[in-house]
């Protein structure tokens, strides 16, 4: 069933020139009156209550010296910035005016999967309105979460299009006064497609954006106080773009993975996100004054090459494969103040063995009448089946082997898990995630706390492309 390389570039290579019609979710709404706004309007809780209205529809923007179409909430790129602390009720009225059905998924949140929280199953159709509402569990961990469309057959064309926002939770971590203390930067790292031209092919790679942008801004400038320490929280919100992030001259004090604080903060060189990933770096500033530029660095995903970014994807401008990009420049600036840095973050609880071990392969292959379709042990998505029963208050282990030619990241909803081992070797210090790159030809071991909800919901590869062409599981939990 599984495909060697060369017959996947055979493949790929015949049906390069079939055109898909999937731009039909642009069009049929009318521009808006004003112009998006760059960067998002700020929605924190008040009183125990995040309410608020959230749009969906196209619209069109400048960037880069190109007017582009993208699809937006409330008219901004990226959507509003919420904010909640555990304990808060939140209550979101989503209206879809795309010319599409789609529905809001919150990753990295631990709410139910189920009808009016998280259930990504929910289709509101064109012209309806839907509204969620759910509480943030009072043990809820402090951490950036993700909200994005998520309705099979639409996620990644709106995602693509520019669908998505950040959701924070204010917690543990934040009471932490060298980090309170830090300048918090958020960093939404986006492409855009300047101009639309989606094969097939570019869809099996996952489509990358050549506009690539940093809170709807290309290469935006952030100042931070000399000597002072400064708070970066990233997420890759891109469909299939990767970014290998490091800071001239900075090492990254790795502080949280995904949306989940570490017990220490780890010391890294460079950092990679896959798409859906999340991360907080600290980083200590010079006492120099000066601009320092945070570099995506070229990265290879899998076998396939560079595949997608340049002409064989079906987009323009591989100039970003080689030399490394420039995503936003920080300086440092006033007077030298030096901060203190944390030793000490939240304690990542160790988990007892789990009562269970599961194996996942994560592959391609062919179905009969669809073509090319990317399987999740050795089946394309079906909604109606449920593909992994857990029983709530057990702990399993789930082995996750990519046997394919491309790299895949892995995510389950509604709870969080630890990567205990890559390729049979423990992983380093502990972290909780809720997305894990598998890289073409490895094996990742995670444990799962199955805890609180009830109901269905799913696992798939975050290159949202690969999850609309099969690469995706449902899995009930049951009390
Ligand atoms: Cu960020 Cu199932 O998705
Ligand atoms: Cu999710
Ligand atoms: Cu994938």
């Amino acid at each position: 069933r599984s495909l060697s390389r060369r017959q996947f570039l055979a493949l790929t290579a015949g049906s390069a020139g079939a055109v898909l019609l999937s731009q039909c979710s642009r069009g049929q709404t009318q521009t808006p009156s004003k112009p998006p706004i760059r960067g998002s309007t700020f929605y924190p809780s008040r009183n125990g209550v995040l309410e608020l209205d959230l749009e969906a529809r196209q619209s069109q923007i400048q960037l880069g010296g190109q007017r582009i179409e993208v699809l937006a909430y409330n008219n901004q790129i990226p959507g509003p910035r919420l904010e909640a602390k555990p304990g808060d009720r939140v209550r979101i009225r989503l209206q879809n005016n795309l010319s599409n059905p789609t529905n809001l998924h919150y990753h990295g949140l631990h709410i139910p999967p189920t009808d009016p929280a998280d259930n990504v199953f929910l289709r509101v159709g064109r012209g309806e309105q839907v509204t969620y509402e759910f509480s943030i569990p009072p043990d809820h961990w402090g951490g950036l979460a993700y909200y994005h469309p998520h309705l099979h057959g639409y996620v990644a064309d709106q995602v693509l299009g520019g669908l998505g926002g950040i959701f924070v939770v204010r917690g543990a971590l934040d009471h932490i006064p060298e980090i309170q203390a830090a300048e918090e930067i958020f960093l939404f790292l986006k492409d855009f497609i300047v101009e639309p031209h989606q094969s097939m092919m570019g869809r099996m790679a996952g489509r990358e954006g050549d506009l690539v942008t940093v809170n709807g801004q290309v290469n935006p400038a952030f100042s931070i106080p000399a000597g002072g320490l400064a708070r970066l929280r990233l997420v890759n919100a891109s469909n299939a773009r990767f970014y290998r992030l490091s800071l001239e001259k900075h090492p990254f004090y790795l502080i949280a993975t995904d949306g989940y604080p570490l017990s220490v903060p780890v010391e890294l060189s460079e950092l990679l996100l896959s798409p859906g990933e999340r991360a907080e770096v600290l980083i200590q500033g010079t006492q120099e004054l000066g601009q320092y530029r945070l570099l995506n660095l070229p990265y290879r995903r899998g076998r396939m090459g560079m595949m997608g970014r340049g002409r064989m994807g079906g987009m323009r401008g591989d100039r970003d494969s080689v030399a490394p990009q420039v995503l936003a420049t920080l300086t440092y600036s006033g007077q030298v103040q030096p901060q203190s840095f944390p030793q000490r973050l939240i304690a990542v609880e160790a988990l007892p063995d789990p009562t269970r071990v599961r194996q996942f392969v994560l592959n391609h292959g062919m179905a009969p009448g669809q073509g090319m379709v990317f399987l999740m042990n050795g089946k394309p998505f079906d909604p109606q089946r449920i593909d992994t029963e857990v029983v709530l208050n057990t702990i399993e282990d789930w082995e996750i082997t990519n046997t394919g030619v491309m790299d895949h990241p892995f995510h389950l909803h509604t709870n969080p898990f630890q990567v205990i081992a890559r390729n049979g070797q423990p992983t380093p210090y502990p972290a909780w995630k809720d997305t894990v790159l598998v890289p073409t030809g490895e094996t990742v071991r995670i444990r799962i706390p199955f805890k609180d909800y009830p109901g269905k919901t799913v696992y798939h590869c975050h290159i949202l492309d690969h999850e609309e062409l099969g690469m995706m599981g449902t899995i009930e939990m049951r009390g």
